[in-house]
């Protein structure tokens, strides 16, 4: 966000809890216990939020109305929300034919989900992910860094340093630059998320993943009575992505399994985990699925905010995510 937005009006900027007006050392230190340890994470919080931390409903507003003031986010005009929508920035999957599919790559402040069955690719997209969010804008990156949630112990360093040697750059750099973390239920999921805004503040943190958002909370919570609690979960769990996407001006990607409905033997079966709930967060949501022949994929957008339909196919390699040739093309168009 440039300086130059507050149109003439003295915007203050605070840098550390402390800063915000109301908030003495007592209270810092609940919030952070809460997991709010910045100024961009309060911006985004909600007055229920902050009860218990023992602030009353007219502080909770005011803090948070300084926070966002203080980021230059305030919800108040169309205007704004407009200037909002300006500073969402792109980043590229590596094939040009995907980045068309999703109007130029995958876009930051919304989450983008991913789903498909096993060896679909999402973890590779993810890999990939992490290596061109550190490109430079002129190569489709965002100069940032990755932080990557890993709940099935799928995240390989190997494939990192191989990916990053195709595009030129340093492998130790490159994975110096991605900050992992391995979520052993849904519970430590969660709390890993909701205690990131500060290494996502510290290492400029432009990309963040969760593979797999659904997987432990798949595992976890069987059967139908248990539906209800798994579904406000997991829907607290993406409400605290999408704000994070938003206040750091982030890209936020999920991936996510998919179910065969057994009960429907009539049009598409194939149905992703979390049902509606993943689905309205989820502002857009890409099915994978293997082609017929083994390295090619298909990648159809199913639903986004404003992008039409449609479909495109790449490629795994050796070197990642790639676009397929012609030739392979016209080859794998019997799919
Ligand atoms: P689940 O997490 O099990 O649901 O699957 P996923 O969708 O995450 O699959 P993933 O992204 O792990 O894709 C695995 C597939 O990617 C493999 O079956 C290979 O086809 C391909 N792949 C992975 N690594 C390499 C590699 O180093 N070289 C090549 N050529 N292909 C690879
Ligand atoms: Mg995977």
């Amino acid at each position: 966000m440039s300086e130059e937005e507050g149109e003439g009006a003295e915007k203050p900027r605070y840098e550390t809890l402390e800063d915000l007006p109301g908030i003495g050392p007592s209270t810092a230190q609940k919030l952070r216990e809460l997991g709010f340890h910045t100024v961009e994470s309060l911006a985004m919080a909600t007055v229920r939020e902050l009860e218990p931390a023992g602030i009353s409903e007219k502080k909770a507003l005011a803090i948070i109305s300084a926070a966002r003031s203080s980021i230059g986010i305030a919800f108040i005009r169309a205007d704004e929300l407009l200037k909002m929508r300006q500073n969402v920035l792109r980043l590229t999957t590596g094939s040009k034919a995907l980045d068309k599919l999703l109007d130029g790559g995958l876009e930051t402040q919304t989450i983008t989900e991913f789903y498909g069955e096993y060896g679909s690719g999402k973890s590779q997209i993810c890999h990939q992910l992490c290596v061109n969010v550190q490109l430079p804008p002129e190569r489709g990156g965002l100069n940032g860094a990755a932080l990557y949630i890993d709940t099935e112990n799928t995240f390989r360093t190997e494939r990192i340093v191989q990916m990053a040697r195709h595009l030129g750059l340093d492998p130790q750099n490159v994975v110096k630059n991605i900050i992992y973390a391995e979520a052993y239920t849904s519970d430590h999921q969660m709390f890993l998320l909701e205690n990131a805004d500060e290494v996502i503040k510290e290492n400029n943190v432009k990309l963040i993943i969760v593979d797999s958002l659904t997987a432990h909370f798949r595992s976890e919570y069987l059967g139908r009575e248990m539906l209800a609690a798994r579904q406000q979960k997991l829907n607290k769990h993406m409400h605290k992505l999408i704000r994070l996407a938003r206040a750091f001006n982030a890209v936020a990607v999920v991936t996510n399994q998919v179910m065969a409905k057994p009960d429907m033997f009539f049009g598409d079966a194939i149905h992703p985990v979390g049902g509606h709930i993943v689905g309205h967060t989820s502002h857009t949501r890409i099915y994978l699925r293997r082609a017929s022949h083994s390295p090619v994929r298909v990648a159809r957008l199913v639903s986004s905010p404003y992008l039409p339909e449609g479909e495109e196919i790449f490629k795994i390699t050796e070197n990642g995510i790639e676009d397929i040739s012609e030739e392979e093309k016209t080859k794998s168009s019997g799919r």
